[in-house]
């Protein structure tokens, strides 16, 4: 791999810091894991390379291999081939940026694990890919729905794609807070649902397309401090000043519960 852009350096750098923590604070990730593996148990997979992009401590494949207890490849359609092709990956690709995520990923075999920084677009060996699968990672990518389109070309005739993440009309509160107060709004720029919906229109044959709403109890402080306990308070823009700060947490709307919309999408490439 080449050296990172300076943004997925930073990235990396946060959720490294937050990966003891992760698995034991991801709470609403390890839900949409679940909610996303449900709608997987019974895809048809055609043959072809599988992977989990931005897999991290490996939630989405663990909940998928808890929800498919036959194995992962069990559904695929004729009979599973005795060799696999060289550098095809047998297994459901733990592909990553954060090697410190992946050290802590049960499922990231030395066969089945791979650093990568998807800016770059696929490695190579999920060209004709059966499965891609993501969760809450698309948003990390300077260009969501650029990407998302390349991941649907990537995908072999009959192959799927199971993606889940948060969009745009995400954290109202914090936006509120951040115009009220008149500080800069310096969270992630998350996609729009809409930008995303319609390329997967274009792509695919669409099974799934939920927009979920999650709401969790916690003023700005605790809303911010639990992205960073993650990992996930790395942002492009500038931090905010520690009366800026105090500003942004003085007009969070008070006993307002914090929101996310997700969105969640499982569609299919024409054969
Ligand atoms: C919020 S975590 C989600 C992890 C996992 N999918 C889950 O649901 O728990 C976001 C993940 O995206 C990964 N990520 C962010 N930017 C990336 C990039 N440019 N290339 C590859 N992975 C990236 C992070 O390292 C992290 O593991």
């Amino acid at each position: 791999m080449t050296s990172p852009p300076a943004f997925s350096a930073r990235v990396r750098a946060g959720f490294a810091a937050g990966a003891a923590a992760y698995d034991h604070q991801a709470a609403l990730q390890r839900a949409i894991a679940w909610r996303m593996a449900r709608h997987c148990r019974d895809l048809p997979l055609p043959p072809g390379p599988t992977a989990d992009l931005g897999a991290g401590t490996g939630l989405l494949g663990r909940a998928l291999s808890l929800q498919r207890p036959a194995g992962w490849r069990a559904a695929l359609e004729g009979p599973i081939p005795d060799q696999i092709p060289e550098g095809r990956a047998p297994e459901l690709l733990q592909l990553d940026l954060c090697p410190e995520l992946l050290a802590r990923n049960p499922l990231a075999t030395a066969t089945a694990a791979r650093v990568w920084d998807l800016e770059q677009g696929l490695p190579a060996e999920l060209s004709g890919a059966a499965f891609l699968g993501s969760s809450f990672a698309l948003q990390w990518l300077s260009r969501p729905a650029v990407q998302l389109e390349h991941w649907c070309v990537q995908l072999g005739p009959g192959g799927w794609l199971a993606l889940a993440v948060p969009a745009a009309a995400s954290f109202p509160q914090w936006h509120q807070a951040a115009k009220l107060s008149g500080v800069p709004f310096t969270g992630l720029a998350l996609p729009e649902a809409a930008a995303l919906e319609a390329v997967a229109r274009r792509q695919l044959l669409v099974r799934q397309l939920q927009r979920l709403r999650f709401s969790r109890r916690g003023d700005g402080h605790t809303v911010l401090h639990q992205l960073r306990a993650i990992g996930a308070g790395t942002s492009p823009h500038p931090p905010l000043s520690t009366p800026q700060l105090r500003r942004l947490l003085q007009h969070w709307p008070r006993g307002e519960r914090i929101t996310w919309d997700v969105l969640l999408l499982i569609g299919q490439k024409p054969t």
